[in-house]
């Protein structure tokens, strides 16, 4: 089985403490890495704590701890000289431990033990709203929350996603009846339609359905002239006729009333055709099966609320109904959450606590973790809060509460440092930045390797400007803004994808060369061996694989492992500078190479935990 030299040390230090110092023997062990490699590979810090506690020299502790501690086997001999200033405890590894080590994750797994227990996992990734046009905004959710996913699968959890399709209410209703009277006059063909054009009918029937009252008001206020304020009336009674429509066809929609439902149908159609093909284009694994649209929920809303209404959780209020979460139970948020509106309407929190109860006591999820931008959060507290007090959240298997996680994202700024938009002001389509993308890159591949075939370019810079993209979005702390550049996501130097994926390019060759040579594959079963100081810090670096996946499960950051990934990267090319391997004799050479080949391995299994596709060549 594979260990981390950190839980291991962990393991052993802790024993230390509690033989030590029966006192305090759940003190924890603090170790930790090494800032330099002068000092020691890790570090044990617990002294300074515990003599503080236990009122005592920290040194003195340490000289205990260092006594006590039993690291034969896995470190060079403990002294007093292994005490560096008030009392940290430096420790060096052993070569031929961190090769037993690294030969033991070495297996197709590389170390990854399975969850244990294994949960199930819903992960809300996507949200796209019917009749919109996808734009940059819709870029993070579903690349953060598809590595969010991957890497609960890669750990063995079991993993739900959800598309919360926005499909339903007064605005999709206002667009269907528009279009419906569009259709009637003969003025649109629906057969033919784009995403565009129903982008346009939503702004459209949104202006119609809200005409200026407001303008009105003012301009009766301010004593306009009678020509002008007839118009304005008449602008407004057209409005309250389309909003009096809409409400009509959203009770047709309700009942699935033929023509109208055929209509909302070919919009959800439209939408989803380009929402699923862009997550395809993207490698995102988001595909129909995972759609639960608003609409899915709909005829569960009355039964629902009139329960909340009959077990007092939500209470009238000014002719509406709310639920109060005051309580510190559920969050002491003093905004309460409102489930009905006065008109008998329901929102987007009621839909919301309704998915919470499917996902929870349907789907029997232990942890619901919501991708969304962090501007949702008061919604999503609301949201969390009130299934808790509705008792929605308890897993019926388990009889546990369900983790209800918001995983919230920044914006995505332009260079400017505001919102990213196109130079006129708009928002920027996501098919065109993912087609801008995959264009530079095409550039750029074009130019560092000329040789290729057309054909070739287009497939390798489809696969590098995917990666690039996404790689922008994932290496970031994601509850961070970020700046979009392209320069900086098609470089090839630094903390990019490009860089990730020339770095397993480059190790791939090595064996190709290799097979050119005639080396036969001894190497793969050949023992591990780690002497250089280049090759110590690789094998460090291999053997936190399986913690950096753990880490980025429980909090929810994949820029973790791009971190780590970059890391790697950055060890290996070290290490390939400094010690040679095609060039070094057979049985440095056969080590050297199953080191090379599990780094190559353990960045491709990154790579794919991200959802980053890697092209062989490039
Ligand atoms: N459609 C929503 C929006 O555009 C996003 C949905 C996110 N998921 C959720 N369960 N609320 O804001």
């Amino acid at each position: 089985m594979h260990a981390d030299p950190q839980d291991v040390l962990y393991a052993r230090f802790k024993a230390a403490i509690a033989a030590a110092f029966p006192d305090a023997p759940d003190a924890d062990p603090m170790i930790a890495e090494s800032r330099s490699a002068e000092h020691g590979d890790y570090q044990c810090n617990a002294a300074m704590p515990l003599a503080k506690r236990i009122k005592s020299n920290p040194r003195e502790v340490a000289k205990l701890l260092v006594s006590k501690v039993d690291l034969s086997d896995i470190a060079e001999p403990l002294t007093e000289a292994s005490i560096a200033g008030p009392g940290f405890i430096n420790i060096r590894l052993r070569p031929e431990a961190l090769a037993t080590m690294l030969g033991a994750m070495d297996a197709p797994g590389l170390g990854v033990a399975p969850a244990a227990p294994a949960l199930r996992v819903v992960v809300d990734l996507m949200g796209v709203n019917l009749s919109k046009q996808m734009h940059v905004g819709h870029l993070r959710s579903p690349v953060i929350g598809d590595a969010i996913a991957r890497t609960l699968e890669r750990l063995g959890h079991s993993v739900i996603r959800q598309n919360h399709v926005g499909d339903w209410g007064l605005p999709i209703a206002m667009v269907t009846a528009r279009l419906q009277r569009l259709a009637a006059m003969g003025k649109i063909n629906l057969d033919r339609l784009t995403l565009d054009d129903l982008d346009r009918a939503y702004r459209d029937a949104q202006a119609e359905c809200q005409r200026d009252s407001a303008g009105l008001a003012a301009a009766q206020r301010f004593g306009l002239g009678p020509k002008a304020l007839a118009e304005l009336e008449e602008q407004v009674a057209g409005a309250t006729e389309a909003f009096l429509s809409a409400r009509e066809t959203l009770i047709r929609l309700q009942q699935k009333e033929p023509a109208t439902f055929a209509i909302w149908q070919r919009i959800a159609d439209v939408t989803m055709k380009v929402c699923l093909d862009t997550c395809r284009r993207l490698h995102v694994n988001v595909t129909s099966e995972h759609s639960a649209g608003e609409s899915s929920y709909a005829d569960e809303l009355t039964p629902m609320v009139a329960e909340l209404q009959a077990r007092g959780i939500a209470e009238p209020d000014q002719g509406a109904l709310v639920v109060r979460l005051d309580d510190p139970a559920y969050g002491s948020i003093k905004e309460p959450c409102l489930v009905r509106k006065t008109d008998g309407g329901y929102l987007y929190a009621t839909t919301d606590i309704a998915a919470v109860r499917r996902r929870v006591q349907k789907f029997h999820a232990d942890r619901v973790i919501y991708v969304i931008d962090a501007r949702q959060n008061l919604h999503l507290r609301q949201v969390f809060g009130a299934s808790q007090r509705a008792g929605y959240a308890i897993n019926p298997v388990t009889k546990a509460p369900a983790l209800l996680e918001h995983a919230a994202f920044g914006s995505v700024l332009g260079e400017d440092g505001k919102p990213f938009k196109t130079r006129s002001g708009e928002s920027v389509k996501l098919a065109d930045l993912i087609q801008e993308t995959v264009d530079r890159s095409r550039a750029a591949v074009m130019s560092r390797s000329p040789e290729l075939s057309g054909d070739e370019a287009a497939a390798i810079a489809e696969g590098v400007g995917i990666t690039a993209l996404k790689y922008a979005d994932l290496c970031n702390d994601r509850q961070r803004d970020y700046v979009f550049s392209f320069d900086r996501m098609l470089a090839f130097e630094g903390n990019t994808g490009p860089y990730l994926l020339y770095a397993l390019v480059r190790i791939r060759s090595i064996f190709r060369k290799a097979a050119e040579r005639g080396v036969d594959d001894a190497w793969m079963s050949t023992t591990l061996s780690i002497v250089e100081p280049a090759e110590k810090s690789l094998a460090l670096r291999l053997l936190k694989y399986p913690s950096t996946l753990g880490q980025v499960a429980t909090h929810l950051e994949p820029h973790r492992l791009c971190q780590y990934l970059y890391d790697l990267a950055g060890a290996f090319s070290v290490f390939f500078d400094r010690c040679p391997v095609l060039q070094a004799e057979p049985a440095v050479r056969e080590a050297r190479l199953r080191l090379c080949d599990l780094t190559a391995r353990v960045l491709a299994d990154g790579l794919a935990v991200l959802g980053l596709p890697a092209p062989e060549r490039m």
